[in-house]
C-alpha cells in the first residue's frame, strides 16, 4: 500500500488527533527541501538540504534529523542517513547515493516529537556508467529520465516545500493520505492568478493580509525556501483544474 503521508507517532499524534487546527500546540514542524532535485542518478551522490520550522515559523535548530530512503519496490534498497547541521540554524543536509531502483522514496524523521514527513517519489535514472552497450542493439540498461513536468512536479513540490503541512487540498487523490492540517486557508478546488501565487511563495511578507484570518493565534503564510521556477511549477499544479476532475 502506498502511504505518502506525514506519519506521526507518540505525543504528536495524540495531540493532533485530539486538537483540531487552528489550535495546534506543541510538536509539529514544517519541512522545506531546498532545490528539490527533479531526479537522482544511480551511483551519484545527491545532497538534500532542508529546513525545519516549528509550527512553520521559527527555524528549529539543534535537531538530529534522519533521512530514510527506499528505492524500487518493497524489496528495494533501503538506507538510513543521518543529516548534519549546517552553519545556518534550522537548516540540515544529508548526502546519499542511490544504487538501484527507479523511484526514490524519502521519509524524513525530523527528530521533533516523532514528526515524520514523507515526500512523493523522485525518479531515479541510471547513470552513464551504468549504460550497457552490446553489438546486438542499442544501449540497454539506460533509462531515460522521467522528469516530472508542470503540475506533477508542482505536486511533488507542494509536499516537499511543506505547503501540505498547512493547507488542505482535498481534490487531489494523491494527497489523500496526508494529515489534514488547517493552519492556512483550504486550497481545494481553488485557483489564483499565477503572479499572485508566485509572489505569495517567493515573497510572502509582501502579501500578508492586515488581519490574520485563522483562529486565535496569528497564522501567517511563512517565507519558505521556494525559487521562482519552483513557485511556477506549484502554481501550475494548484491551477490545474484536471486535478479536481480526476477524482
Ligand atoms: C505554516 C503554515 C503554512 C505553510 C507551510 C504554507 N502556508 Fe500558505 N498560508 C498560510 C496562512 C496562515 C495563510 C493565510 C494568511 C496569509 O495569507 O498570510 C496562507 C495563505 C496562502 C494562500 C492564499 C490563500 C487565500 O485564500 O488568499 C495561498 C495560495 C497559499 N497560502 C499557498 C501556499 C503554498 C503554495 C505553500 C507552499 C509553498 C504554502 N502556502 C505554505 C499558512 C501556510
Amino acid at each position: 500500500m502506498r502511504r505518502p503521508m506525514a506519519v506521526m507517532a507518540g505525543a504528536a499524534a495524540t495531540l493532533l488527533l485530539t486538537a483540531a487546527a487552528p489550535m495546534l500546540r506543541g510538536g509539529w514542524a514544517i519541512l522545506t527541501v531546498h532545490e528539490l532535485p527533479e531526479s537522482v542518478v544511480v551511483g551519484e551522490a545527491t545532497t538534500l538540504t532542508f529546513s525545519l520550522r516549528q509550527h512553520g515559523e521559527e527555524l528549529l535548530a539543534g535537531r538530529a534529523p534522519v533521512v530514510h530512503l527506499r528505492t524500487g519496490g518493497l524489496l528495494g534498497e533501503r538506507q538510513r542517513v543521518a543529516a548534519e547541521r549546517t552553519r545556518q540554524p534550522g537548516v540540515y543536509r544529508a548526502t546519499f547515493t542511490p544504487s538501484d531502483g527507479d523511484a526514490l522514496h524519502l521519509r524524513v524523521d525530523t527528530d521533533f516529537n516523532g514528526w515524520d514527513v514523507e515526500l512523493l517519489p523522485i525518479p531515479v535514472r541510471s547513470g552513464r556508467g551504468a549504460v550497457v552497450t552490446n553489438a546486438a542493439g542499442p544501449a540497454r540498461g539506460s533509462r531515460p529520465a522521467v522528469a516530472a513536468s508542470g503540475p506533477d512536479r508542482g505536486r511533488t513540490l507542494f509536499v516537499a516545500k511543506g505547503c501540505i503541512g498547512c493547507h488542505v487540498k482535498a481534490d487531489d487523490p494523491m494527497l489523500r493520505d496526508y494529515q489534514e492540517m488547517r493552519v492556512g486557508p483550504e486550497l481545494t478546488g481553488r485557483s489564483f492568478p499565477v503572479d499572485f501565487l508566485v509572489q505569495k511563495m517567493t515573497d510572502a511578507a509582501s502579501l500578508r493580509p492586515a488581519q490574520p484570518r485563522f483562529g486565535a493565534r496569528q497564522a501567517v503564510m511563512p517565507q519558505l525556501e521556494v525559487s521562482e521556477a519552483e513557485a511556477r511549477a506549484i502554481a501550475s499544479y494548484l491551477n490545474a483544474r484536471s486535478v479536481a476532475s480526476r477524482d
